[in-house]
């Protein structure tokens, strides 16, 4: 599937499940995020156009970013205490969620991401917020999600329906394995929850359950 091709169907499935007013605003504020903020942060990249440096390319969804109204609506629902541990997005793409933890006060925005090409975006983004004055410390990590290494200080694991089952088992054995080991305040969200089933069986706990006003759902869990 083409940009243009991906675009597109987006759109028809954006009116189909959310009508007409919901699809108006979420393009609006789409249009807006970036020129606000003089970022590069939109767009779709399909996976056949990916260069990746390690992973499964056909376990993987491809590049389109969270809407900044989801994002700090998911935000509201959060312990505050979270934002003193580090925030982190797998699948982290070109860095729109990073932006947005920076700006909503976490203590440190880690993102992992497979595709060379988004992360070179990403590091544009981030570069370009701290010379408007940010200074939470920032990483992004071109790696396979399924191999890296849980920050002892994550607090907050963000996914948006990066990849299929059977990497998210593998990443969900990590978190879990490094919350164990050192116990602390956490959740983990999930934007449109496609594998709410594996959560379940590994062991995770459905902790809300969520609906944003552009109609995007989100699921939040704990060990
Ligand atoms: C739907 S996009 C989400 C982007 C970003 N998190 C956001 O919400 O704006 C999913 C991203 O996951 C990345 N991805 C998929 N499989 C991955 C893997 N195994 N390791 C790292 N990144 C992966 C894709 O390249 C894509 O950028």
């Amino acid at each position: 599937m083409n940009r243009f091709t991906l675009a597109l169907s987006t759109l028809l499935a954006s009116l189909r499940t959310r009508g007409l007013r919901k699809t108006l605003r979420l393009a609006v504020d789409e249009f807006r995020f970036d020129r606000q903020l003089g970022l590069d942060t939109g767009g779709f990249l399909d996976t056949t156009s990916m260069d990746i440096v390690d992973g499964k390319l056909d376990a993987a969804q491809p590049y389109m970013p969270t809407a900044r109204i989801t994002f700090n609506e998911i935000c509201k629902q959060l312990d505050p205490v979270l934002r003193l541990g580090t925030f982190v997005d797998y699948g982290s793409g070109k860095g729109r969620v990073l932006v947005l933890a920076t700006l909503s006060g976490f203590n440190k925005v880690v993102g992992v991401e497979f595709e060379r090409t988004l992360c070179d975006t990403a590091r544009r983004n981030l570069a370009t917020l701290k010379r408007a004055g940010a200074t939470t410390p920032t990483e992004i990590i071109n790696q396979d999600a399924a191999t890296f290494p849980i920050p002892t200080e994550a607090s907050t694991f963000y996914f948006y329906n990066p990849f299929d089952e059977q990497v998210m088992n593998d990443v969900l054995k990590k978190i879990q394995q490094s919350l164990r080991l050192k116990p602390r305040p956490h959740t983990i969200i999930y934007m449109n929850p496609t594998c709410h089933e594996v959560f379940i069986k590994a062991g995770f706990h459905l902790q809300y359950r969520g609906d944003s006003s552009v109609g995007q759902a989100f699921h939040l869990y704990h060990i």
